[in-house]
């Protein structure tokens, strides 16, 4: 049974949850594999909106079973939010959601220290992060001084890390100008936190071993983009974890060889939300007016997302690193008025063309991008049901981002609505 990974192919905010809604129908387990409450996916349904932050987007599915797997992390005080949520609006997580037992928790303090290091950073240094704590978060996951989901259950030992942790915190945050934390200001908010999440928290890992031993359909539900990578992304405007697909493996207990489906998500156009480098961003009333159309404000922080044209060479790469097989294009809609529609097909650095993501960071703040042009379509898309019945330059414009990228086109999204998506054979 096919093991699918769903991949934002840019810097995010591609519209996964609705293709990860859209497919659950039919997945037994879709499960979460890195960041945390800084993501935002964003479900339309029944003239709804709803905003997903931490539980997978297969939640409105009954028959599907949700998981956050080991790479998260998870602010237990934005998860117990969004379970009653969740549960106002008519699903119930209790029996459905399973929460891993060695995801890393975020604390008040990790939230403290990313906003007061941000704040303390020159304009030129900002990340722009959405302040949820998860750089902090991770960065104790990796200096093995973290609190797991597990830690949460034993008020004894939760006590000696926390005490342990703010030691080294304390100090950051007296250093960026933030208010320090007594392990008494989190305990007792922890161990309550703990006690009502005790039923969510398992070995999802050995659950998710049993689904693929049982041939059980599985999803695995990105957050962020390709170009946001911890280690493949343009550092250090990245988020600190691993949306690409080998993060889905080491965020589940999933082996690589059993990924069946690698299906990256790209708008047609390009977005990109916080400081850094996005050679095709249009600073003119275009991009203004595509933010405004494409209602392009984060999710998570509202803030309003920078736009451009796609960016066919970011597009490839973020291809090959992930070994994406399957392409879904979204937002194809919010071209439909355009005269002309462009795509990034090279960059020109110091006089040369080149058709490969540079990684120096600084190299690409100085990229000019060089664009083909192609005549718009200038008709509404809603509701086109089959690929053939796209205008003619839509189809056009389809076919020379796939045929560029090396990758077969599996959907397109014409507009919010899971109604409004062709699926191709
Ligand atoms: P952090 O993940 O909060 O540390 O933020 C690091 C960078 O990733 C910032 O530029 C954020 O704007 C960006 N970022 C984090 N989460 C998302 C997301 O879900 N969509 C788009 N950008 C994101």
């Amino acid at each position: 049974m096919p093991v699918r990974v769903v991949i934002g192919a840019q810097w995010g905010d591609e519209g996964k949850g609705k293709i990860v809604a859209l497919l659950s129908n039919k997945t037994n387990y879709v499960v979460r594999y890195q960041g945390g409450a800084n993501a935002g996916h964003t479900l339309k349904f029944d003239g709804k909106t709803f905003v997903l932050h931490l539980i997978p987007s297969g939640i409105f599915h009954e028959g599907t079973t949700c998981v956050i797997g080991n790479g998260v992390v998870i602010d237990p005080i934005k998860l117990l939010e969004e379970i009653e949520a969740v549960r106002k609006v008519g699903a119930e997580p209790m029996g459905r959601l399973l929460v891993s037992e060695t995801a890393h928790v975020i604390l008040p303090y990790h939230k403290a220290l990313d906003q007061a290091r941000e704040n303390a950073r020159s304009e030129v240094l900002k990340i722009g992060t959405t302040g949820r704590g998860i750089g902090p978060a991770y960065v104790h996951k990796t200096a093995r001084i973290g609190l797991r989901m597990m830690d949460l259950l034993d008020a004894k030992s939760m006590r000696e890390k926390i005490e342990y942790a703010l030691d080294d915190t304390n100090v950051l945050l007296d250093l960026h100008g933030g208010e320090t934390v007594q392990t008494s200001d989190v305990l007792q908010q922890m161990i309550e936190c703990g006690e009502k999440l005790r039923p969510y928290i398992t070995n999802t890992t050995q659950l998710l071993h049993e689904a693929l031993e049982s041939d059980k359909d599985i999803l695995l539900e990105g957050a962020q983009g390709a170009l946001l990578d911890l280690d493949h992304g343009t550092y250090p405007f990245v988020t600190s974890s691993s949306p690409t697909s080998g993060g889905a493996c080491t965020g589940t207990g999933i082996p690589p060889t059993a990924l069946t489906h690698v299906m990256g998500i790209t708008k047609a156009y390009c977005t990109r939300v916080g400081n850094g480098p996005f050679p095709t961003e249009l600073h003119d009333d275009l991009g203004a007016e595509i933010r405004k159309i494409g209602g392009e404000f984060g999710a998570t922080t509202g803030r309003p997302r920078r736009c451009g044209w796609i960016d066919l060479v970011a597009l490839k790469y973020a291809a090959r690193i992930n070994g994406m097989n399957e392409l879904t294009i979204t937002k194809l809609d919010v071209l439909d008025h355009l005269e002309e529609v462009k795509i990034g097909v090279a960059y020109k650095l110091d006089g040369k063309i080149i058709t490969h993501f540079p990684l120096n960071t600084n190299d690409l703040e100085r990229v000019e991008p060089v664009y083909e042009t192609f005549k718009g379509w200038q008709t509404s898309t809603n509701g086109i049901k089959t690929f053939e019945e796209f205008p003619t330059q839509a189809q056009d414009f389809l076919n020379a981002i796939c045929s560029y990228v090396g990758v077969p086109l599996k959907m397109i999204s014409t507009g919010p609505d899971r109604s409004e998506t062709i699926r191709l054979n």
